[in-house]
């Protein structure tokens, strides 16, 4: 992982990281290969869980804390709010479009599974375009030196850090 030196740079850069995966598992979709788009679809799935899980345990709490202190924040708790359902929504579908794949390998039928899964991710890009332009614009703009002491946001930079460095072992050797 590239070392940013904020928490709303360590982030983005994440979202542009996960924005080329789901790229490479359209294109692996368009080609037609079963084998490619269960792998990349797989990584997808786990990067992204890998990053909603920093923005659960480490990111909200700060923010929520943040909005707390400051009335004009006042809404925060709830966009916080949508952002968990959307964060919910990603990984049901991507479980499904996942499941599906599974399937191939068993039952063939690979063209209409094809539009399934495309189907699928095509909602999750969707959404996560506008998801990400909300994070990037109302939260993570939540963590720069006008809300947190630099001890706070150094803390949190590690904390956030440590969780996306939590790839799962089976992609250990893709991972670097
Ligand atoms: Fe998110
Ligand atoms: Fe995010």
């Amino acid at each position: 992982m590239t070392h940013l030196s904020t928490i709303h740079e360590q982030l983005e850069n994440d979202h542009r990281e996960l924005d080329v995966l789901v790229d490479e598992t359209m294109a692996a979709i368009e080609a037609g290969d079963a084998v490619e788009t269960f792998a990349k679809l797989d990584f997808f799935w786990a990067r992204l869980g890998i990053h909603i899980r920093a923005e659960h345990l480490r990111l909200f709490p700060v923010v929520r804390e943040v909005a707390k202190k400051t009335p004009e924040l006042e809404n925060i708790p709830e966009i916080l709010g949508v952002l968990r359902e959307d964060h919910d929504y990603f990984m049901t579908e991507l479980a499904r479009a996942i499941k599906a794949m599974r399937l191939v390998f068993t039952f063939g039928n690979e063209a209409e599974t094809f539009a399934n899964v495309r189907g699928l991710l095509q909602g999750v890009v969707e959404r996560l375009k506008v998801h990400n332009d909300i994070e990037e614009s109302q939260i993570y703009t939540l963590t720069g030196p006008d809300f947190l002491e630099p001890a706070a946001a150094e803390a949190l930079l590690s904390s956030v850090r440590a969780e996306l460095d939590r790839y799962p072992n089976r992609f250990r050797d893709t991972a670097t």
